[in-house]
């Protein structure tokens, strides 16, 4: 991220997470020296009993699990758990799901304003919520990016233990949200040369590993899961642009996972800033091995190359496929251009966000019925 002081102009780039990977990482839990633990998460991992065996990995004798976390957590459930968390007072907070349940951990943490440490582990490979300075928070309908240094964890725990029974869908989707982190962090107007390695980097590992997790071979999904909270470290420093920005206006009204949502969204995106962001574009298409000597050429693999893999994993192409009715969407349109240019990811978009643009991308993804 360039910080201005005095006449220069630096890249500041801040890595405070302390991360630990590899399988059965999460028995790094018993280490942190917690007597009393709050573990944040949903319905299902209280029922497929992982919520008990990280509690139990955490060797503390006292714990309170909330476990009321839901797809999109809103600014009441928020409040709720906070209130939860302060009335407990624990030493060792832990966030145990994807990129709802770290989001409304982190938000809790921020609001409760406790010392002690929170750790995220997560267990799909997408949100990078485990390193970000970003929760996603619902009101009204609208996700709003709330954005804070002190939202960041202390601890993210990469265990790929957790992720041999992810369902197939959840691959495709949450690796497409690792892809689009990638590629918007790399073109965005914040990018600098140490975020830009994180970023092309978890590209071009994500692009590669994700037929093969999605088919079943659950032994690259450490490599997935990797990719993810690098590109979690690239975007938390370069900024996003257009396509989170609309995937949260439409996520907030139409309840489409975040995943998909930007599977839809990212080829129109790439197509309208291609003018702004070639050269990266170009860059990306190289580095992940999908050729082309002219940056044109580049540019167009690398959309062509979002568009064959989004089928390649079942994803949907339009809105319409995803199951959203095209009229609702028209007679939400203004709704959507004025969230989408209110969301912080669109400042760091490389092209100016306008809402003649917003409207572009919208008839290129809504389809027929
Ligand atoms: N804070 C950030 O930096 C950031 C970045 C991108 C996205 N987000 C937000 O994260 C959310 C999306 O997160 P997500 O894509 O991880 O999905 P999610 O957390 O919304 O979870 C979706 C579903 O997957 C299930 N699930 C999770 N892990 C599973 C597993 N291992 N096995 C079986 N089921 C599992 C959950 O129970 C849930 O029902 C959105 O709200 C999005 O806005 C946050
Ligand atoms: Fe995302």
């Amino acid at each position: 991220m360039p910080a201005e002081w005095g006449n220069c102009v630096v890249e500041e780039f801040v890595c405070r997470t302390k991360i630990i990977s590899g399988s059965g990482a999460v028995s790094a839990l018993g280490q942190m020296g917690g007597k009393k633990l709050f573990l944040v998460t949903d319905p299902y991992f209280v029922k497929s009993g992982q919520a008990e065996r990280v509690a139990l990995a955490s060797g503390c004798q006292e714990r309170e699990v909330f476990d009321r976390i839901r797809p999109d957590p809103t600014v009441e459930l928020v409040a709720e758990g906070t209130a939860r968390l302060k009335a407990f007072a624990p030493d060792l907070l832990v966030a145990l799901g994807g990129g709802s349940t770290l989001d409304c951990a982190k938000a809790m943490a921020y609001f409760a304003r406790g010392t002690y440490p929170l750790v995220a582990i997560p267990t799909t490979s997408g949100s990078g919520s485990e390193v970000t300075d970003f929760a996603i928070l619902t009101h009204d309908r609208v996700k709003h990016p709330l954005v804070d240094p002190r939202l960041r964890p202390d601890v993210a725990i990469l265990d790929s233990d957790l992720l041999q029974q992810l369902p197939k869908h959840l691959v495709a989707e949450t690796g497409f949200d690792v892809l689009t982190h990638a590629v918007e962090a790399y073109c965005a107007k914040n990018a600098g040369v140490i975020s830009d390695l994180y970023a092309r980097e978890a590209f071009s590992s994500a692009y590669a590993a994700l037929p093969a997790s999605y088919a079943g071979r659950t032994e690259v999904r450490l490599k997935v899961h990797l990719a993810a909270t690098m590109a979690g470290m690239a975007f938390t420093q370069a900024g996003l642009g257009l396509c989170h920005a609309m995937a949260h206006s439409l996520g907030g009204l139409f309840h489409v996972p975040h995943g998909r949502l930007n599977a839809i969204l990212l080829p129109a995106v790439i197509g309208c800033n291609a003018h702004a962001a070639s050269r990266k574009y170009a860059e990306l298409a190289r580095a992940a091995g999908m050729g082309g000597s002219a940056d044109t050429i580049a540019l167009r693999n690398l959309r062509n190359g979002m568009i064959r893999l989004r089928r390649e994993l079942n994803l949907p192409e339009t809105l319409v496929q995803a199951g959203v009715d095209p009229r609702a969407v028209w007679r939400s349109a203004e709704a959507i251009v004025s969230n989408t240019l209110a969301d912080p990811c669109c400042k760091t978009n490389p092209l100016e966000g306008e809402a003649f643009l917003v409207r572009r991308i919208l008839e290129e993804v809504t389809g027929r019925v």
